[in-house]
């Protein structure tokens, strides 16, 4: 018996139903499922035709990568685009995808290399005006206002290959071979197949330009997310000039590294030294501050945590976390009450890391910790301290990697001491001061020594 047809799509995760329902079983979304074309007959079977096993040994070779020159965007890829690879590259609606790729697609074509840009989204003539606007209107991009996947490949096969191919955006292509509707899922996935299809025929390597939806997944393209070797996403606060390329997904680089930009009005901007730029604007002297020693992929950098800790009306006090893992706030915060005396229960608590940057280490713990307490103790810490280190459940301050790095940057920036863990102590360069800490009660004991009030009043006394 033939398996009914399933053309109930999932406009969330792409799962597929036989019949419609008012909620996705997989993903637990509601109303998001839409019948959808099927993906097209199916031709008919065949034999299937021998292929070739190899053995694992024998020669690998290194991928074949071109790097654009952008060295922001190269560290990000891993050293630059793969041959015949396919990057996803995922952000808001105006955080500067299209700008961005135009300027590689620039660097690409500057390079002698064949570069098209297709949009999608408007005619060629907005495009042209972004170029103008970017001082790159000489460039030898070619560029095309265009839609269907079919048309894409045929115009592209006539002459050399594209070194680089951008499409701006997966959600706005369609291809013939499956019959949903454009922006649907199987569209989508659909479109995004052909052009991997291409891309690995060709040689080409392509960039998807993929929206992302308010929960920050990649809407619809989120089933793309899988298919394609690489996915980037540029993050950025709107209100802020900053913008940040980080690698989710590599097959042909790492992960952690981030590459840092500013906007412009001509453009994006490479900032080859983030920490001056997280720095800049620094509230000296303020409580509820603590300037982070961090590690991104390869690179130190150093950003300010900013807390504020007010006493709170409500029942459940608020917790609110920018650019942090609200579980590790949660933590800090427990081993705080549990180990330290600091009572918080009665407090609203917010965290925001300064300049819209997403911070992932744990090594973060110990300067959210000295901002919490700071804030609390209306203490200010000193302007020339950084702070790194893990905080354990028990209280203990652990050892995290790279010391020499964070200590080398902080002191490149003009800072003159740096509270660490105990088995960092050593490792200070020359004219810089450590203050090793076994646990968090000792930060805390430090903090309010300096704070006014003392810090045992400053939290509620209930119960
Ligand atoms: P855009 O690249 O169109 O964003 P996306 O493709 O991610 O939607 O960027 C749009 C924003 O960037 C818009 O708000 C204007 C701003 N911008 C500049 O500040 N300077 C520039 O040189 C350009 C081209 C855009
Ligand atoms: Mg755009």
């Amino acid at each position: 018996m033939a398996a009914r047809a399933q053309n109930f799509i999932c406009q969330n995760c792409g799962a597929a139903y036989a019949r419609w329902a008012g909620k996705c079983e997989a993903c637990g979304e509601w109303n998001t499922l839409v019948e959808e074309g099927g993906e097209g007959p199916r031709r008919a079977s065949r034999k299937g035709r021998l292929v070739v096993v190899e053995s694992l040994k024998g020669h690998a070779h290194e991928a074949p990568r071109l790097g654009s020159g952008i060295t922001e965007f190269d560290r990000v890829t891993g050293g630059g685009l793969v041959r015949g690879s396919v990057l996803l590259l995922g952000g808001d609606p105006g955080i500067g995808k299209s700008t961005l790729l135009l300027e590689v697609a620039a660097a690409f074509a500057r390079d002698r290399h064949r570069a098209v840009y297709i949009s999608g989204e408007g005619a060629v003539a907005q495009v042209r005006l972004r170029a103008e606007r970017l001082g790159l209107s000489e460039t030898t991009v070619e560029v095309a206002a265009e839609t269907s996947v079919e048309d894409i490949g045929a115009t592209l096969s006539h002459g050399a290959t594209p070194r680089l191919l951008v499409i701006d955006s997966i959600q706005t292509m369609w291809t013939q071979i499956v019959e949903a509707a454009p922006g649907t899922v199987t569209q989508v996935r659909g479109s995004a197949g052909e052009l991997i299809r291409f891309a690995k025929r060709s040689g080409a390597a392509i960039i998807l330009v993929g929206h992302v939806t308010k929960d920050g997944q990649i809407a619809g393209p989120r089933v793309v997310e899988h298919m394609v070797d690489a996915v980037l996403s540029f993050e950025g606060e709107g209100s802020q000039q900053f913008r940040i390329l980080r690698a989710i997904k590599n097959r042909f680089g790492p992960t952690d590294e981030i590459g840092v930009f500013e906007m412009t009005g001509s453009g994006l901007r490479e900032v080859t030294n983030p920490s001056a730029l997280f720095l800049s604007e620094r509230d000296l002297g303020s409580a509820g501050t603590a300037v982070f020693a961090g590690i991104e992929g390869t690179r130190p950098l150093l950003v300010e945590i900013q807390a504020l800790v007010a006493p709170t009306t409500l029942g459940t006090p608020r917790r609110a976390v920018v650019g942090w893992d609200p579980n590790r706030l949660s933590m800090v915060l427990a081993v705080l009450e549990a180990h330290c005396g600091v009572r918080l229960s009665g407090h609203d608590v917010y965290l925001n890391v300064a300049g819209g940057l997403r911070i992932q280490e744990p090594a973060a713990d110990v300067a959210a910790a000295a901002a919490l307490v700071s804030s609390l103790a209306h203490a200010p810490l000193p302007a020339d301290a950084v702070y790194f280190g893990e905080v354990s459940l028990s209280g203990a301050v652990r050892p995290v990697p790279q010391t020499a790095a964070r200590l080398r940057e902080a002191q490149k920036l003009g800072f003159a001491r740096a509270i660490v863990p105990e088995a960092a102590r050593g490792e200070a360069p020359e004219g810089f001061a450590l203050s090793p800490i076994g646990t968090l009660a000792d930060l805390v004991a430090d903090i309010a020594r300096a704070g006014v009030p003392p810090l045992r009043r400053a939290g509620r006394q209930d119960a």
